[in-house]
């Protein structure tokens, strides 16, 4: 049975666009059935429409808590049936309750190899470091900041003459490849997770 997915956005959405494109081309054995985002100008709610996928923002400075905030998106997320929750650029930390509700059921792209340069500058931390090799990590979120166990990583080489836009731009292009392949794996199933430990199943 094909997952029904809801991606979550804050901003421009190219890891959403990357999603919506791969599933057009080559299938994710998912349908991206909603579009949420915390901002009201994220462009990847643009993104969605012009897809013609339910797009929904909700304004957080009207919640009194975050408490309530995400349980107000749980609510929406069980109505409409969702398998999987993709966070693409969802630049907000979700609650204790959020994070329980969908346990191993929540997907995180970080522009990092984590455990290293965790929170919102992952790109910018890592060039600025001086580091030789960065990345891009995918992993299940916990109620942790960028915690929960790792499915993929894929390096990417800091050369020196690099730009930091440079290396924005080879980041990007390793997540709109690996992010995708992620999302199918775990609409085929084929995600085995052990403690911290994630396995692939049939990978290539
Ligand atoms: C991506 O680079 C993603 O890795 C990063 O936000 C960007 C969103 O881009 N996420 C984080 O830093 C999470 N800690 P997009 O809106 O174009 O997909």
């Amino acid at each position: 049975m094909k997952k029904r997915i809801a991606v979550f956005a804050s901003g421009f959405g190219s890891n959403l666009q990357a999603l919506i494109d791969y599933n057009n081309k080559h299938g994710l054995n998912g349908d991206i059935v909603l579009v949420f985002s915390n901002n009201k100008d994220a462009f990847a709610l643009e993104r969605a429409k012009k897809n013609k996928i339910k797009a929904v923002f909700m304004d957080p400075t009207r919640y009194s808590s975050r408490e309530q905030y995400d349980s107000e998106i749980i609510e929406m997320l069980e109505e409409e049936k969702i398998d999987l929750v993709v966070l693409a650029g969802y630049m907000f930390l979700l609650s204790q309750e959020f994070a329980d509700r969908f346990k191993n059921k929540i997907l995180n792209i970080h522009p990092a190899l984590l455990p290293s340069f965790k929170g919102t500058h992952g790109i910018k931390d890592a060039y600025r470091y001086g580091v030789k090799v960065t990345g891009v990590t995918v992993h299940f979120v916990d109620e942790g900041l960028d915690s929960g166990p790792i499915i993929l990583q894929e390096t990417v080489d800091i050369d020196p003459d690099d730009s930091v836009e440079e290396l924005e731009e080879k980041i990007h292009k390793v997540e709109h490849k690996i992010y995708p392949e992620t999302v199918k794996y775990f609409c085929e199933d084929r995600l085995e997770i052990d403690g911290r430990r994630v396995k692939i199943l049939n990978k290539k």
